[in-house]
Protein backbone atom coordinates (compact mmCIF):
# COMPACT_ATOMS: atom_id res chain seq x y z
CA UNK A 1 0.00 0.00 0.00
CA UNK A 2 1.05 3.07 -1.15
CA UNK A 3 0.47 6.35 0.94
CA UNK A 4 0.23 9.93 -0.96
CA UNK A 5 0.38 12.99 0.75
CA UNK A 6 0.47 15.94 -2.17
CA UNK A 7 -2.47 16.68 -4.91
CA UNK A 8 0.89 16.86 -7.50
CA UNK A 9 2.09 13.38 -6.48
CA UNK A 10 -1.44 12.00 -6.30
CA UNK A 11 -1.76 13.69 -9.90
CA UNK A 12 1.20 12.06 -11.08
CA UNK A 13 0.50 8.53 -10.11
CA UNK A 14 -2.55 8.73 -11.49
CA UNK A 15 -0.98 9.07 -15.00
CA UNK A 16 0.71 5.56 -14.58
CA UNK A 17 -2.51 3.94 -13.84
CA UNK A 18 -4.77 1.96 -15.93
CA UNK A 19 -7.73 4.01 -17.65
CA UNK A 20 -10.37 0.92 -16.21
CA UNK A 21 -11.21 0.50 -13.19
CA UNK A 22 -9.99 2.28 -10.80
CA UNK A 23 -12.27 2.38 -7.60
CA UNK A 24 -12.50 5.38 -5.27
CA UNK A 25 -13.65 5.81 -1.34
CA UNK A 26 -13.66 9.50 -0.07
CA UNK A 27 -13.46 9.59 3.57
CA UNK A 28 -12.45 11.82 6.69
CA UNK A 29 -10.61 8.90 8.84
CA UNK A 30 -11.46 7.31 11.82
CA UNK A 31 -12.32 4.26 9.76
CA UNK A 32 -14.42 1.99 10.97
CA UNK A 33 -16.80 -1.24 9.63
CA UNK A 34 -18.97 1.31 7.60
CA UNK A 35 -16.32 2.30 5.49
CA UNK A 36 -14.37 -0.98 5.27
CA UNK A 37 -17.23 -2.23 3.50
CA UNK A 38 -17.25 0.20 1.06
CA UNK A 39 -13.52 -0.67 0.59
CA UNK A 40 -13.96 -4.12 0.18
CA UNK A 41 -16.99 -3.46 -2.64
CA UNK A 42 -14.24 -1.18 -4.72
CA UNK A 43 -11.42 -3.92 -3.71
CA UNK A 44 -13.92 -6.43 -5.73
CA UNK A 45 -14.71 -4.31 -8.55
CA UNK A 46 -11.73 -2.69 -9.82
CA UNK A 47 -8.36 -3.46 -10.37
CA UNK A 48 -7.01 -0.30 -8.28
CA UNK A 49 -8.34 1.16 -5.20
CA UNK A 50 -8.03 4.68 -4.12
CA UNK A 51 -8.83 5.62 -0.74
CA UNK A 52 -8.99 9.41 0.11
CA UNK A 53 -8.56 10.77 4.33
CA UNK A 54 -9.33 14.41 4.35
CA UNK A 55 -11.29 15.81 7.13
CA UNK A 56 -12.45 18.59 4.75
CA UNK A 57 -12.97 21.87 7.11
CA UNK A 58 -15.50 23.34 4.30
CA UNK A 59 -17.90 20.81 4.99
CA UNK A 60 -18.01 22.11 8.58
CA UNK A 61 -20.07 25.21 10.05
CA UNK A 62 -18.21 27.60 12.54
CA UNK A 63 -19.80 26.01 15.11
CA UNK A 64 -19.93 22.37 14.43
CA UNK A 65 -16.54 19.75 15.42
CA UNK A 66 -14.13 20.28 12.80
CA UNK A 67 -11.68 20.38 15.49
CA UNK A 68 -12.79 18.08 17.39
CA UNK A 69 -13.67 15.02 14.52
CA UNK A 70 -11.65 12.12 15.87
CA UNK A 71 -8.87 11.26 14.31
CA UNK A 72 -6.26 8.49 14.14
CA UNK A 73 -4.18 8.19 10.94
CA UNK A 74 -2.35 5.24 12.62
CA UNK A 75 -4.99 2.71 12.77
CA UNK A 76 -6.85 4.15 9.38
CA UNK A 77 -3.56 3.15 7.49
CA UNK A 78 -3.52 -0.51 9.63
CA UNK A 79 -7.37 -0.72 8.92
CA UNK A 80 -6.86 -0.33 4.81
CA UNK A 81 -3.53 -1.96 4.92
CA UNK A 82 -5.44 -4.98 6.08
CA UNK A 83 -8.07 -4.67 3.51
CA UNK A 84 -5.77 -4.15 0.25
CA UNK A 85 -5.93 -1.28 -0.37
CA UNK A 86 -3.46 -0.01 -3.28
CA UNK A 87 -3.47 4.05 -2.49
CA UNK A 88 -4.03 6.21 0.46
CA UNK A 89 -4.59 9.81 -0.60
CA UNK A 90 -3.88 12.00 2.36
CA UNK A 91 -3.62 15.62 1.34
CA UNK A 92 -3.37 18.22 3.93
CA UNK A 93 -6.07 21.56 3.59
CA UNK A 94 -3.53 23.80 2.31
CA UNK A 95 -3.09 21.91 -0.36
CA UNK A 96 -6.12 21.25 -1.30
CA UNK A 97 -7.96 24.53 -1.25
CA UNK A 98 -4.27 26.69 -1.76
CA UNK A 99 -3.45 29.32 0.36
CA UNK A 100 -6.01 31.78 -0.78
CA UNK A 101 -9.77 31.00 -0.59
CA UNK A 102 -11.30 29.00 -2.79
CA UNK A 103 -13.49 30.89 -4.65
CA UNK A 104 -14.74 28.41 -7.66
CA UNK A 105 -17.64 26.30 -5.12
CA UNK A 106 -20.04 23.75 -6.57
CA UNK A 107 -23.64 24.34 -5.17
CA UNK A 108 -26.42 22.15 -6.14
CA UNK A 109 -30.31 23.80 -5.35
CA UNK A 110 -33.29 21.89 -4.54
CA UNK A 111 -31.54 18.00 -3.06
CA UNK A 112 -29.43 20.32 -1.14
CA UNK A 113 -31.38 22.87 0.40
CA UNK A 114 -33.72 20.72 2.67
CA UNK A 115 -32.92 18.83 5.98
CA UNK A 116 -29.17 18.11 6.58
CA UNK A 117 -28.76 21.50 3.72
CA UNK A 118 -31.05 23.70 5.92
CA UNK A 119 -29.96 22.58 8.95
CA UNK A 120 -26.08 22.97 8.46
CA UNK A 121 -26.00 25.78 5.95
CA UNK A 122 -23.01 25.48 3.65
CA UNK A 123 -22.38 21.87 4.14
CA UNK A 124 -23.06 20.29 0.87
CA UNK A 125 -21.29 22.88 -1.10
CA UNK A 126 -18.79 22.01 1.10
CA UNK A 127 -19.12 18.13 0.29
CA UNK A 128 -19.70 18.71 -3.17
CA UNK A 129 -17.03 20.97 -3.87
CA UNK A 130 -13.79 18.79 -2.12
CA UNK A 131 -15.68 15.26 -4.12
CA UNK A 132 -15.66 17.47 -7.49
CA UNK A 133 -11.91 18.55 -6.41
CA UNK A 134 -11.53 14.61 -5.43
CA UNK A 135 -12.90 12.86 -8.57
CA UNK A 136 -10.66 15.41 -10.48
CA UNK A 137 -7.01 14.62 -8.98
CA UNK A 138 -8.33 11.15 -8.76
CA UNK A 139 -10.61 10.54 -11.86
CA UNK A 140 -12.02 7.20 -10.85
CA UNK A 141 -14.54 4.94 -12.52
CA UNK A 142 -16.67 4.02 -9.79
CA UNK A 143 -16.92 5.88 -6.45
CA UNK A 144 -18.09 4.71 -3.83
CA UNK A 145 -20.91 6.19 -0.84
CA UNK A 146 -22.55 4.82 2.20
CA UNK A 147 -26.89 4.96 2.10
CA UNK A 148 -25.79 6.07 5.56
CA UNK A 149 -25.46 9.50 4.59
CA UNK A 150 -28.51 9.20 2.35
CA UNK A 151 -29.00 12.62 1.49
CA UNK A 152 -24.95 13.43 0.71
CA UNK A 153 -25.47 10.09 -1.73
CA UNK A 154 -28.42 12.08 -4.03
CA UNK A 155 -26.58 15.41 -3.68
CA UNK A 156 -23.14 13.56 -5.08
CA UNK A 157 -25.24 11.77 -7.80
CA UNK A 158 -27.68 14.75 -8.43
CA UNK A 159 -23.89 16.54 -9.08
CA UNK A 160 -22.33 14.28 -11.34
CA UNK A 161 -25.30 13.74 -13.53
CA UNK A 162 -25.64 17.66 -13.54
CA UNK A 163 -21.87 18.17 -14.32
CA UNK A 164 -21.35 15.14 -16.58
CA UNK A 165 -17.90 13.99 -14.56
CA UNK A 166 -17.07 10.55 -15.95
CA UNK A 167 -17.85 8.72 -12.37
CA UNK A 168 -19.95 5.39 -12.25
CA UNK A 169 -21.45 6.14 -8.07
CA UNK A 170 -22.06 3.18 -6.67
CA UNK A 171 -24.53 3.17 -3.49
CA UNK A 172 -23.49 0.67 -0.44
CA UNK A 173 -26.01 -0.52 2.36
CA UNK A 174 -25.42 1.38 5.60
CA UNK A 175 -23.28 -1.06 8.10
CA UNK A 176 -24.69 -1.28 12.03
CA UNK A 177 -23.13 -2.66 15.13
CA UNK A 178 -25.03 -5.51 16.38
CA UNK A 179 -27.35 -3.69 18.72
CA UNK A 180 -29.01 -1.58 15.31
CA UNK A 181 -26.59 1.92 15.79
CA UNK A 182 -25.52 2.88 12.53
CA UNK A 183 -21.95 3.02 12.70
CA UNK A 184 -20.32 6.85 12.68
CA UNK A 185 -16.91 8.05 13.49
CA UNK A 186 -18.96 10.52 15.52
CA UNK A 187 -19.95 7.47 17.68
CA UNK A 188 -16.82 7.25 19.51
CA UNK A 189 -17.87 10.46 21.59
CA UNK A 190 -21.33 8.63 23.32
CA UNK A 191 -21.31 7.46 26.53
CA UNK A 192 -23.03 4.49 27.75
CA UNK A 193 -25.93 6.00 28.32
CA UNK A 194 -25.71 8.08 25.54
CA UNK A 195 -26.01 5.49 23.51
CA UNK A 196 -29.06 3.85 25.29
CA UNK A 197 -30.63 7.10 23.62
CA UNK A 198 -29.02 6.79 20.03
CA UNK A 199 -30.26 3.46 19.65
CA UNK A 200 -33.62 4.26 19.96
CA UNK A 201 -33.17 6.12 16.46
CA UNK A 202 -32.56 2.06 14.79
CA UNK A 203 -35.30 1.37 16.73
CA UNK A 204 -38.01 3.85 15.77
CA UNK A 205 -36.99 3.21 12.02
CA UNK A 206 -37.29 -0.63 12.47
CA UNK A 207 -40.61 0.23 13.77
CA UNK A 208 -41.84 2.32 11.14
CA UNK A 209 -40.58 -0.20 8.21
CA UNK A 210 -42.66 -3.09 10.33
CA UNK A 211 -45.43 -0.51 10.18
CA UNK A 212 -44.89 0.20 6.19
CA UNK A 213 -44.37 -4.18 5.45
CA UNK A 214 -47.64 -4.22 7.31
CA UNK A 215 -49.28 -1.91 4.70
CA UNK A 216 -49.16 1.51 6.44
CA UNK A 217 -48.62 3.77 3.97
CA UNK A 218 -49.78 7.75 5.95
CA UNK A 219 -46.56 8.87 6.35
CA UNK A 220 -47.19 11.03 8.96
CA UNK A 221 -48.17 7.89 10.84
CA UNK A 222 -45.04 6.23 9.55
CA UNK A 223 -43.09 9.38 11.04
CA UNK A 224 -44.95 9.65 14.88
CA UNK A 225 -44.14 5.69 14.87
CA UNK A 226 -40.17 6.96 14.76
CA UNK A 227 -40.92 10.01 16.89
CA UNK A 228 -43.12 7.33 19.49
CA UNK A 229 -39.71 5.42 19.88
CA UNK A 230 -37.44 8.09 20.24
CA UNK A 231 -39.03 9.84 22.84
CA UNK A 232 -38.25 7.05 25.72
CA UNK A 233 -34.72 8.47 24.97
CA UNK A 234 -32.81 11.80 26.64
CA UNK A 235 -32.15 13.58 23.00
CA UNK A 236 -30.75 16.93 23.34
CA UNK A 237 -32.67 17.98 20.45
CA UNK A 238 -34.50 16.52 17.27
CA UNK A 239 -33.76 18.43 14.30
CA UNK A 240 -36.12 16.16 11.82
CA UNK A 241 -37.82 13.08 10.99
CA UNK A 242 -39.25 13.05 7.92
CA UNK A 243 -40.42 10.86 5.33
CA UNK A 244 -38.76 12.01 1.87
CA UNK A 245 -38.51 10.33 -1.88
CA UNK A 246 -35.11 9.04 -2.69
CA UNK A 247 -34.06 11.48 -5.57
CA UNK A 248 -35.12 15.37 -4.47
CA UNK A 249 -35.59 14.41 -0.66
CA UNK A 250 -38.85 16.39 -0.79
CA UNK A 251 -41.14 15.26 1.80
CA UNK A 252 -43.87 12.69 1.10
CA UNK A 253 -47.47 12.44 2.14
CA UNK A 254 -48.18 8.55 0.68
CA UNK A 255 -44.99 6.56 1.61
CA UNK A 256 -44.34 4.88 -1.81
CA UNK A 257 -42.03 2.24 -2.32
CA UNK A 258 -38.14 3.52 -2.74
CA UNK A 259 -39.62 6.14 0.22
CA UNK A 260 -36.87 7.02 2.99
CA UNK A 261 -37.26 8.02 6.28
CA UNK A 262 -34.44 10.03 7.60
CA UNK A 263 -33.41 11.49 11.05
CA UNK A 264 -31.07 13.55 12.82
CA UNK A 265 -30.85 14.50 16.33
CA UNK A 266 -28.40 15.35 19.06
CA UNK A 267 -27.24 13.32 21.47
CA UNK A 268 -25.13 15.17 24.09
CA UNK A 269 -23.07 16.82 21.90
CA UNK A 270 -22.91 14.86 19.49
CA UNK A 271 -25.24 14.79 16.47
CA UNK A 272 -26.36 11.48 14.76
CA UNK A 273 -27.96 10.59 11.03
CA UNK A 274 -29.67 7.68 10.39
CA UNK A 275 -32.54 6.39 7.60
CA UNK A 276 -34.23 3.75 6.60
CA UNK A 277 -35.59 3.09 3.08
CA UNK A 278 -38.82 1.72 2.71
CA UNK A 279 -38.75 -1.08 -0.05
P1 LIG B 1 -17.19 9.94 6.12
O1 LIG B 1 -18.20 10.36 7.11
O2 LIG B 1 -15.83 9.52 6.60
O3 LIG B 1 -17.81 8.78 5.28
C1 LIG B 1 -17.12 8.25 4.16
C2 LIG B 1 -18.07 7.30 3.43
O4 LIG B 1 -18.40 6.20 4.29
C3 LIG B 1 -19.40 7.97 3.06
O5 LIG B 1 -19.78 7.57 1.74
C4 LIG B 1 -20.35 7.44 4.10
O6 LIG B 1 -21.70 7.40 3.68
C5 LIG B 1 -19.80 6.04 4.31
N1 LIG B 1 -20.25 5.50 5.60
C6 LIG B 1 -20.14 6.08 6.82
N2 LIG B 1 -20.73 5.31 7.77
C7 LIG B 1 -21.22 4.22 7.12
C8 LIG B 1 -21.95 3.06 7.54
N3 LIG B 1 -22.32 2.86 8.81
N4 LIG B 1 -22.29 2.14 6.60
C9 LIG B 1 -21.95 2.33 5.29
N5 LIG B 1 -21.27 3.40 4.84
C10 LIG B 1 -20.91 4.34 5.73
O7 LIG B 1 -19.02 11.22 4.15
C11 LIG B 1 -17.92 11.73 4.31
O8 LIG B 1 -16.93 11.15 5.07
C12 LIG B 1 -17.52 13.06 3.67
O9 LIG B 1 -18.66 13.87 3.58
C13 LIG B 1 -16.86 12.89 2.28
C14 LIG B 1 -17.80 12.24 1.27
C15 LIG B 1 -15.56 12.08 2.41
C16 LIG B 1 -16.48 14.30 1.73
O10 LIG B 1 -15.65 14.98 2.60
Amino acid sequence: MQVIRTVAAMQDLRKTLPEESIGFVPTMGYLHAGHASLVARARLENACTVVSIFVNPTQFGPNEDFANYPRDEERDLELLETNNVDFVFMPSALDIYGAEKNTAVVHLNTVADTLEGAKRPGHFDGVCTVVAKLFNIVRPKQAYFGQKDAQQLAVIKKMVRDLNFAVKIIPCPTRRDPDGLAMSSRNVYLSPSDRATALLISRGLGAAKALWQEGQRDSALLVDRVRQEMAHGNFAGIDYVELVNGEDFAKMTEALPGAIIVVAAKVGQTRLIDNMVLE
